[in-house]
């Protein structure tokens, strides 16, 4: 036999020469939970994720920088009577997220602190836009404010500023509020092909963000397309995005790698809440090794071609790839 391609697996020096992808903690972001409270309180469809108070914040911060993970990505579960049809506590420059990044980069400027643009958190209805009477979500209305949100979090030192919102023109608007804002050195990172997907469930659970009536269906992505990915490729590249991001990322692969021919930028892809918990219960169960299989999960997700790597299982995937 001429041909034995076993003989490139015969040892670790021959596997690592052959290997065409690879796991760094510097691929990865971790996407952190907070809230008003001083406590520390931990989400039960998210089993080892909490949402954290200030100090738990900057505890989390130390110990992902101590792990190798170089950037964070804030989410904040807002307490429910600051929500308002027009979530105006999404601009408030005295909000959770802007005083979390305040303190963040005070405390660690080479962090790198990536916030999220988007109403869910904010909107009494749970929607990412406003809502009008009729239900509907309105989009060039959704787009002024979301430039407003963006402007306070890149005031208060945010280095990324990531649109998960899924309006149309958001991009090119959010760019042009930077730039006369004097904030042409802060990135976009854009959620381009955000899928209207089931695996966020648990995510929704740690923020109590669900939507109150209907889905998010007419404006994040039907699972179905993959052509259609292509094209919010080009229109966030045209509106001037630094990054392009698919999501979720583990069911999604067929987008990851048709996003990654598709355009020069680096792309990220986000393991989701519900991939997370996936895992993880299968490990609490002892059904899975949680090592490889999230291991593998990563792997998988950078071979089919993303730079970086958005995953609840950011800082133990870093300490499992020291030790
Ligand atoms: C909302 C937002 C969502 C996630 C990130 N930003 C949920 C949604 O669109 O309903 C999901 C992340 C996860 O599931 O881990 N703007």
């Amino acid at each position: 036999m001429r041909q034995r391609p076993r003989r490139n697996r015969r040892n670790g020096f021959l596997r690592a020469i052959a290997s065409e992808s690879n796991l760094a903690p510097e691929r990865f972001l971790a996407p952190v939970f907070l809230h008003e409270a001083d406590a520390t309180t931990p989400i039960a469809s998210m089993s080892g994720q909490a949402r954290l108070g200030p100090d738990g914040l900057l505890r989390e911060a130390e110990g992902a920088l101590e792990d190798g993970v170089r950037g964070l990505v804030l989410f904040p579960a807002v307490d429910e009577a600051k929500k308002t049809p027009t979530g105006n506590e999404a601009w408030n420059e005295d909000g959770l997220v802007p005083r979390s990044v305040r303190a963040l980069k005070a405390r660690f400027p080479e962090l790198t602190v990536v916030t999220d643009v988007a109403l869910d958190p904010y909107s009494s209805d749970g929607h990412d836009g406003l809502v009008a009477p009729d239900g509907r979500v309105l989009n060039d209305e959704t787009v002024r404010v979301l430039c407003r949100q963006a402007l306070v979090q890149a005031a208060a030192g945010a280095d990324i500023i990531a649109p998960s919102d899924m309006m149309d023109g958001r991009v090119g608007a959010i760019r042009d509020a930077l730039d006369q804002g004097g904030f042409e050195e802060v990135a976009i990172l854009a959620y381009t092909a955000k899928y209207a997907s089931a695996f966020y469930g648990p995510f929704r659970d740690a923020l109590d963000s669900a939507p109150r009536s209907g889905d998010k269906r007419t404006y994040q992505m039907d699972p179905a397309n993959v052509r259609e990915a292509l094209r919010e490729v080009r229109l966030d590249e045209e509106e001037g995005a630094d990054m392009v991001m698919v999501k979720p990322a583990g069911p999604y692969l067929d987008v990851v790698r048709a996003v990654r021919a598709a355009t020069t930028l680096p792309v990220a892809a986000y393991q989701v809440s519900g991939e997370y918990a996936m895992l993880r219960a299968a490990a609490e169960r002892g059904w899975l090794d949680e090592r490889a299989a999230v291991l593998e999960s990563l792997l998988a997700i950078r071979r089919a071609g993303a730079d970086l790597v958005l995953t609840y299982y950011a800082r133990q995937a870093a300490r499992w790839l020291r030790d």
